[in-house]
């Protein structure tokens, strides 16, 4: 098989290292990857957001499947242009993708399928939004539309939501994402993420993960894309699954499916497990980043068999095995990030982790120069460890991070502590 992957983030590493793993890949590209990938995979020069040049790529050099790594090329319609060409894409289409895309879309059909979420109002119009929250309750605005995860402002009471919408709808900070705001009830409990593979038909659920949203210890600090994760996430228990499996995932391919959309890819719920159950805090149309680095560490199964039935529609007859090991990932980011950041600081003691046997570093924003690594991104890398226990990973993990170390890098230390108390 020949495989092309589009994106170049630690997400990306991931897949492209697991799939390299598999005999059955022969021929395996990164579009436009990172210089850490390029270990793996060839890389290609083609941004992934250029659509049509990664068409003509995967026509030209025979790629039996694309995996699409990040949100903007889905949102952007790649699936559906190469579908179009009949070049088999793992990912779902324009129309499915606005579950990610658009919170407003995501909420609709949420709640028209009856799927537990926080209960919520759409606005356009600032003074309307404005009268909404004199309510003076907990709540949450979020700019409609993509912000990177970042236009999402967690209110205690009216005075910061009034704030809140200033920004978002009256400054634009957020950009047109600002145009429409949703506004939802504030849910409390313990967050995890939670992926399944969707073809249209069935669906199969992966390993269960958490991640680590804020950039400082005891989540303090604005949101980031993500500063570590943990599989499998004890939060959710065999209990939380099924009501996953039954109040989420089976209404919501009802659902798609009522509106005549093919969702064939990978779903990701982010969840609020509350007392009251799981709740559907947003869906994405992509791996979880970091999430998709620790799953891949414990996925036993092929993974390109596994894309590769998700795109054929053929899940009913798949499966997926685990290992019984925990997998932990800890993100070293730039200083300054998600804010800005320096880049091209020299990276001290990459290398000498190729001779590491408990883990892997992913990249996701690195360059090679003069046979040296270099910081090239907010998130720099995801190092990734197994262990018997999340408690041993976690230690093994830090180990790892212990060898590496540059002028300003930054990351939590306080990656998997809620699970390991949890015992
Ligand atoms: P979103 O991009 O909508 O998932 O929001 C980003 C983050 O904001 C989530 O991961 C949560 O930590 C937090 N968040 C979003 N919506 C809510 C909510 N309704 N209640 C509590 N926290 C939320
Ligand atoms: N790590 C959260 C996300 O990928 O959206």
């Amino acid at each position: 098989m020949n495989i092309l992957v589009v994106g170049g983030g630690g997400r990306e590493h991931a897949l492209v290292w697991k799939l390299r793993q598999s005999p059955r890949v022969k021929r395996l590209y990164c579009a436009p990857g990172n210089d850490g990938m390029g270990r793996q995979a060839e890389r290609v020069d083609i941004g992934a957001s250029d659509v049509e040049k990664l068409a003509d790529f995967a026509a030209r050099e025979a790629i039996d499947l694309t995996v699409v790594g990040p949100e903007q090329p889905l949102v952007a319609g790649i699936a559906d242009l190469f579908e179009s060409r009949g070049l088999k894409v793992f990912g779902p289409g324009r129309e499915a993708a606005r579950l990610e895309g658009s919170k407003a879309f995501a909420k609709e059909l949420m709640l028209e399928s009856g799927i537990p979420t926080a209960a919520c109002e759409v606005f356009s119009d600032i003074e309307q939004a404005r009268k909404y929250v004199a309510r003076d309750r907990p709540c949450v605005v979020k700019a409609d539309g993509l912000a990177a995860g970042k236009g999402v402002i967690l209110c205690s009471g009216r005075a910061e939501a009034e704030a809140a919408l200033d920004d978002i709808m009256g400054r634009k900070v957020f950009g047109a994402a600002g145009e429409r705001v949703v506004i939802e009830e504030l849910l409390i409990g313990e967050e995890a993420s939670f992926m399944a593979l969707m073809d249209g038909d069935d669906f199969l659920p992966l390993a269960s993960a958490q991640d680590h949203k804020r950039i400082f210890d005891g989540d303090e600090g604005p949101n980031t894309g993500g500063m570590g994760a943990y599989s499998p996430a004890p939060v959710v228990d065999a209990d939380v699954h099924d009501a996953v499996v039954e109040r989420v995932l089976k209404p919501l391919a009802a659902g798609l499916k009522r509106r005549g959309l093919v969702y064939r890819g990978v779903l990701y719920a982010g969840l609020m497990i509350t007392e009251d159950g799981p709740k559907v805090l947003e869906f994405n149309c992509r791996f979880g980043d970091p999430e998709c680095q620790p799953i891949m560490m414990r996925l036993d199964s092929d993974l390109p068999s596994l894309l590769m039935a998700t795109a054929e529609g053929r899940l009913r007859e798949a499966a997926a095995e685990w290992s019984d090991e925990a997998a932990v990932c800890i993100v070293l980011a730039s200083e300054g990030y998600p804010g800005e950041y320096r880049t091209g600081v020299e990276i001290e003691g990459l290398d000498a982790l190729d001779s590491w046997s408990n883990g892997y570093a992913f990249h996701a924003g690195t360059t090679r120069r003069e046979d040296r690594w270099h910081t090239a991104g907010g998130r720099v890398l995801g190092v990734t460890a197994l262990g018997d226990t999340i408690a041993s990973a976690t230690r093994e993990a830090y180990e790892g991070v212990g060898r590496i170390a540059w002028e300003g890098m930054h990351y939590r230390r306080d990656i998997a502590r809620r699970a390991i108390e949890r015992g």
